[in-house]
């Protein structure tokens, strides 16, 4: 595994790569590694020939008041992580390689960017697209796979990526849970003990709405949003961003039930802002 640093030195090293035909597949994260982003790198691995995991904590999608300052950095614990799987190389670039001096151009991110987290964080999306688009742009990968965790990311992304004709394969890899649950996530290492036991019951809440929703014959989406919300309460989680059922595509709300549909949640537990989701098909 060859840890790379400069943007120069990966795009000559994947030209040349490139040039004998193999495919190579990128896995953009912000580190704070764990079992979810593995799998990502497990399914590029399956997909490509090689694989570049990036690990950039990248300012352009933090608000001033969110976490870019305390965001969790642990870098040797993520190279040993990779290290265990069939990761190629490792991109770890240095701000100013991403956004040089008299850096000013970004994405302008498609509208599925501007409900839910958008709301929550109106400049979030534009420094996600900006940075995903530099980062396929310099690794010119064939596949970029992306977690389900962060659902309207990956919408986000596959919209753009459509608007822009742009040539790389969006794979989109399912959550990976802890055991009672939980989304795998960097930030729940934020929660303590008490708040971790509450955070499982977003899981709870989203299970009770798909079995509501694959066993009635028709159900709204004011109940839906209900039903998670009843069940957040009941977890002790007071602070319900949003729960609601949305067209897969589009995210926007779906007043009947209709598959396939997904459930987004955004919540605080103590300080923490915690999001999931379920995807329910339409063979469901
Ligand atoms: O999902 C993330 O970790 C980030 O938003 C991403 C895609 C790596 C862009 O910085």
């Amino acid at each position: 595994m060859q840890v790379i640093s400069r943007v120069a030195e990966l795009t000559e090293l994947l030209d040349t790569f490139r040039r004998s035909g193999r495919r190579i597949g990128v896995v953009p994260t912000m580190g704070a590694l764990h079992e979810g982003h593995l799998s990502l790198v497990d399914r590029a691995a399956e997909l490509t020939d090689l694989v570049v995991a990036t690990i950039f904590v990248n300012p352009t999608q933090f608000a001033p008041t969110e976490d870019l300052a305390t965001y969790p950095r642990t870098f040797a614990e993520d190279c040993t992580m990779l290290e265990k799987r069939r990761v190629d190389i490792v991109f770890c670039p240095q701000d100013t390689e991403i956004y040089p001096p008299g850096f000013s151009t970004f994405v302008e991110p498609p509208e599925v960017a501007r409900s839910w987290e958008g709301r929550s964080r109106p400049t979030h999306f534009r420094g996600v697209a900006t940075v995903v688009l530099k980062l396929l742009n310099m690794t010119r990968a064939d596949v970029g796979v992306f977690g389900q965790k962060d659902f309207q990311q990956a919408t986000v992304i596959r919209r753009m990526m459509f608007d822009l004709n742009h040539p790389c394969e969006i794979v989109v890899a399912p959550i990976v849970r802890e055991a009672d649950g939980l989304a795998m996530s960097s930030r729940n290492r934020y929660l303590s003990p008490e708040e971790r036991i509450k955070a499982a019951g977003i899981r709870r809440s989203l299970l009770k709405a798909r079995r509501a929703i694959t066993t009635t014959a028709s159900i709204t989406g004011t109940e839906v949003t209900k039903i998670i919300r009843d069940e957040l309460l009941i977890s002790q989680i007071g602070e319900i961003d949003y729960a609601v059922a949305v067209d897969p595509d589009t995210l926007e709300p779906q007043t009947k039930i209709q598959l396939p549909v997904v459930l987004l949640v955004a919540a605080r537990v103590g300080s923490t802002r915690l999001i999931d989701n379920e995807w329910i098909k339409a063979d469901a």
